[in-house]
């Protein structure tokens, strides 16, 4: 599981309602529980899938969509919009897995594997990041993978999982750089300064004694969690940000 995120903040309030949240593969086992939890935080959520049904919760909307078709995804996005202003997270859970030997794959199985882990990622993904560009608040965007992308099983051959969970592990990495300094355009400083010292994280700022409070206490709370090595270093682990000089500093 990897998360790209263009702040460092959680999303900000809106200034009327809720934050909102995108959940695909929202009928699913993880995407369920992913509504029910973004709920109890507070949040109003569009949950879509293939086939999910209509909620009696207020503030979820939910919509059917085939994410393998730019159409249909580009009109959750919208209705997103629409119904709630907003969107703060976007959270692909959206995946289909078929595990077999390499050579036992067929052309239907990475057709259908490729349009649902990457095509539907590119084509809900990109306009829900439009859309926080134009709202300006930031967003996050986080991608369900597959630990078999970092440790393949012998047991459990499955090589078209790999390639596309292991393109969307990149891809986050690749987002969270691209759009760290969105929020961040700071002015040139001396190298030795703290400010200097900031601009060499990708989201621009020194940690905080408090970044690394969160990070454990994440993990006092995730019974599910051992042996990570998790980076709490504003972004470094997943790449460089280089910040153009900016000319109007007096
Ligand atoms: N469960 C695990 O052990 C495990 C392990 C590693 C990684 N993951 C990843 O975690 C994520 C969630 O897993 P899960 O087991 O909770 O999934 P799941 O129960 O199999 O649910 C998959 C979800 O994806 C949706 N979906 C499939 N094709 C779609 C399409 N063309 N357009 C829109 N939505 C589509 C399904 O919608 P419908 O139900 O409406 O068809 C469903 O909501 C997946 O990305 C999976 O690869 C899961």
């Amino acid at each position: 599981m990897s998360s790209a995120a263009e702040p460092t903040q959680p999303p900000a309030s809106p200034a009327e309602g809720k934050s909102v949240a995108l959940v695909t593969g929202a009928s699913g086992g993880i995407g369920t529980g992913l509504v029910a939890a973004f709920r109890h935080a507070g949040y109003s959520v569009v949950a879509t899938s293939l086939s999910i049904g209509p909620s009696d919760d207020h503030d979820i909307l939910a919509v059917q969509s085939d994410i393998t078709e730019v159409g249909p995804a580009q009109r959750v996005v919208k209705q997103a919009v629409d119904r709630f202003g907003r969107i703060d997270t976007l959270i692909n859970t959206a995946g289909i897995f078929i595990g077999k030997p390499f050579t036992d794959y067929t052309l239907d199985d990475y057709k259908a594997i490729m349009a649902v882990n990457l095509a539907g990622f590119f084509h809900i993904t990109q306009p829900v990041i439009r859309h926080m560009l134009t709202q300006g608040t930031g967003g996050h965007i986080v991608n369900i993978t597959t630990s078999l992308v970092d440790h393949p099983d012998s047991t459990r051959p499955s090589a078209l999982a790999s390639l596309t969970k292991g393109g969307l592990a990149a891809v986050t990495r690749s987002l969270a750089i691209e759009y760290a300094s969105r929020r961040h355009q700071d002015p040139i400083h001396d190298p030795s300064s703290y400010e200097g010292m900031a601009a060499l994280h990708p989201l621009g700022r020194i940690g905080e004694v408090s970044d690394i409070i969160d990070a454990i206490l994440y993990l006092e709370g995730a019974t599910f969690v051992t042996g990570e090595i998790l980076h709490v270093d504003g972004g470094q682990a997943a790449g460089h940000v280089e910040r153009p000089p900016r000319h109007n500093q007096p």
